[in-house]
């Protein structure tokens, strides 16, 4: 198909980390460098990096196949992030000129973009405006999240990980409240990522097993939020334990759309997707419990913990993220472009899956939500088929490299400054 001689290809992340980001930035350029591309270059802080001629010709960094593995093992975007929205490719041509002169003087042949739903977006546009202009260059999206909200893939690299991270979290708090003593009971609201999609929420159902009766109630985004009903079962629930444990997702909301995080705190913020910063649902729950009830309450916002956490890795989502980026470099390299990578599960028991190629303008700004009959009927927890589909995901361990009694990660000296 491409029988000239193999140029350059570039790579860039986007959105928010995870711990499995990095894992497919290495399948990425291994693929490149089995392949038999001259140059892996490594946009900084996305394409809006790129647009200020920002990147790194990765083989300065990733030099030893002890180097991959440390980079596998890396929490957070190692070629730093960015949420920077394209115009439309009508809307404002200057953009789209400064990046094809910077990918033609680069000598780029492949452009592969790690990232999720708002990512895609900036992959099905630079296809399209490829189309228009007749260029060649080939653009194919990774997907990541540890939302797992993706369109038409089982699931995103990033999420398995986060997952395990979750449950095991849940489970160590509630056996924490086993230990107090609290006459008047104690209620902890923990506070879970994804924004309006309930997988990651869901996953703290994965605590539950022989030695742990999981979290007391689990609420989601997809569903509205009744703030009286949640009262009124928490006052239901103390009378029967001292120790309570709930899962709110950052994203629920009431039946008007107002999130609950908007109405205890002033946060303003507004990402360039037009995403709301959602912060302080647990916060604003427990000071509404503490006056309601009157019992101790404990507010747990996960936040950057939940994926950052490399240490707790699952193994079966770092090797698919490698696999993943390998597979969009692969797809790249024999002329696919508007196109991203989709996992797509054989099996549950015995887990099996593989990767196929799906249209990016099918992908591209939509949000996979958890289906409502994977929800309880009365919407206060996850079923036994959300569970059967999460748990394969959380498998194995990446041991981390330890030095000094804490995880190393790739680094090379002069890389903070790069960024
Ligand atoms: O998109 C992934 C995500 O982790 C969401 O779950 C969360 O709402 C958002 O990123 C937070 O992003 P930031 O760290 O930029 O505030």
């Amino acid at each position: 198909m491409h029988n000239k001689v193999k140029r350059n290809v570039i790579v860039g992340q986007s959105g928010g980390p995870t711990a499995a980001i990095n894992s497919s930035l290495a399948g990425v350029f291994r693929t490149a460098k089995d392949r038999g591309y001259n140059k892996i270059y490594g946009m900084l802080h996305g394409v809006q990096g790129l647009m200020e001629g920002r990147y790194i010709d990765l083989s300065e960094h990733i030099r030893t196949g002890l180097d991959a593995e440390l980079l596998k093992r890396t929490p957070s975007a190692y070629l730093g992030s960015c949420r920077y929205k394209l115009p439309g490719i009508y809307e404002d041509k200057e953009v789209y000129e400064k990046i094809f002169k910077i990918l033609e003087e680069l000598e780029i042949d492949c452009f592969i973009y790690i990232g999720g739903n708002d990512s895609m977006d900036t992959i099905k546009k630079l296809s399209d405006y490829a189309i228009v202009m007749g260029s060649n260059i080939r653009f194919v999206g990774c997907p990541k999240t540890i939302d797992n909200d993706l369109a038409l893939t089982d699931h995103t690299p990033g999420y398995g990980s986060a997952a395990k991270y979750i449950g095991t979290s849940v489970k160590e708090i509630i056996r924490d409240g086993w230990s107090l003593e609290t006459s008047h009971g104690q209620i902890m609201i923990v506070e879970i990522m994804g924004r309006n999609a309930g997988w990651l929420t869901g996953a703290s159902a994965l605590s539950k097993g022989e030695d742990c009766d999981g979290p007391d109630a689990i609420y989601l985004p997809e569903l509205d939020f009744d703030i009286k009903a949640f009262v009124d079962k928490c006052r239901e629930m103390l009378k029967k334990k001292a120790s309570i444990v709930v899962a709110v997702s950052e994203g629920i909301h009431t039946a008007d759309g107002t999130y609950i995080s908007e109405m205890g705190n002033t946060t303003e913020y507004v990402d360039a997707f037009g995403h709301k910063q959602l912060t302080g649902t647990a916060r604003y729950l427990c000071d509404l419990l503490s006056k309601e009830i009157g019992c101790k309450t404990r507010a747990i916002e996960l936040s950057t913990l939940q994926r950052a956490a490399s240490h707790c890795a699952s193994r079966v989502d770092i090797l698919e993220a490698y696999e993943v980026g390998g597979a969009a470099m692969k797809a790249a390299d024999e002329g696919d472009s508007g196109k991203m990578v989709v996992i797509k599960r054989l099996s549950d028991d015995p887990y099996q899956a593989g990767t196929e190629v799906k249209d990016v303008h099918k992908i591209a700004n939509d949000e996979r939500l958890v289906p409502r009959n994977w929800i309880t009927a009365d919407g206060t927890y996850v079923t036994n088929e959300f569970i059967t589909y999460v748990r394969p995901l959380i498998q194995g361990d990446v041991s981390p490299i330890m030095v000094d009694g804490i995880p190393r990660h790739l680094y090379v000296p002069g890389y903070q400054d790069l960024l």
